[in-house]
């Protein structure tokens, strides 16, 4: 940890599972961060499938931020995520990826991917900072605005294969934005 760091001011949450009563704070911060929000019954359309798990960030009895990510053979998929925005910039968002990052192993699951919004440059130097990449561009990605999305990934160790490797040299392009 940097000198910078340790002066600015660290939120400390507990990250536990979601559960039903967590919902209407989730929904707020939901809905205060993003303009195409997902509804109550998204989420538990989603969480009800065997692979999707949710989990909350709290700060004594305030849930301050969420996560929802798919378990797949060999890694985990982000959905979801965001923080409260009055408890952003105080280290929940790490403390959340730091968790989901805690769950990858070198033999079974050894990477994280999310769909990051091009027009979302916070979520991607967020992203970036906790080590996630740029792999590729997805165009059109978006039914709801149509905008492209960038697939972001994160390796087990950050020691990429020799297959991640010249996918990076490829895309190099897509690290600058
Ligand atoms: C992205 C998000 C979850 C980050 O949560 P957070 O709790 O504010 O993030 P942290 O405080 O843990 O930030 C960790 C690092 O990320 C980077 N970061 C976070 N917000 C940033 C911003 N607005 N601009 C640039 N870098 C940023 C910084 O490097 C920061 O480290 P620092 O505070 O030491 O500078 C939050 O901004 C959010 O909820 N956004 C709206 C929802 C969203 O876009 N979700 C992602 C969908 S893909």
């Amino acid at each position: 940890m940097t000198a910078t760091q340790t002066e600015k001011q660290r939120l400390e949450v507990h990250i536990r599972g979601i559960i039903r009563r967590d919902m209407p704070e989730v929904l707020q911060t939901e809905t205060q961060s993003f303009e195409f929000a997902w509804t109550e019954e998204d989420f538990l359309r989603c969480l009800r499938q065997r692979n999707c798990i949710g989990m909350v960030a709290e700060q004594g009895d305030k849930v301050v931020g969420f996560m929802i990510y798919e378990l797949h053979g060999a890694k985990l998929h982000i959905l979801n995520f965001a923080v409260h925005p009055a408890f952003r910039h105080l280290g929940v968002g790490n403390q959340i990826v730091a968790k989901l990052i805690s769950k990858l192993s070198s033999h079974r699951r050894t990477r994280i991917t999310l769909e990051v919004r091009e027009t979302n440059l916070t979520a991607q130097l967020f992203f970036r900072s906790q080590e996630f990449r740029g792999v590729c561009v997805l165009r059109d990605y978006y039914d709801d605005s149509g905008e492209d999305a960038f697939l972001m990934e994160y390796s087990f160790g950050n020691t990429p294969g020799k297959d991640s490797e010249e996918i990076v040299n490829r895309i190099v392009q897509y690290e600058d934005f």
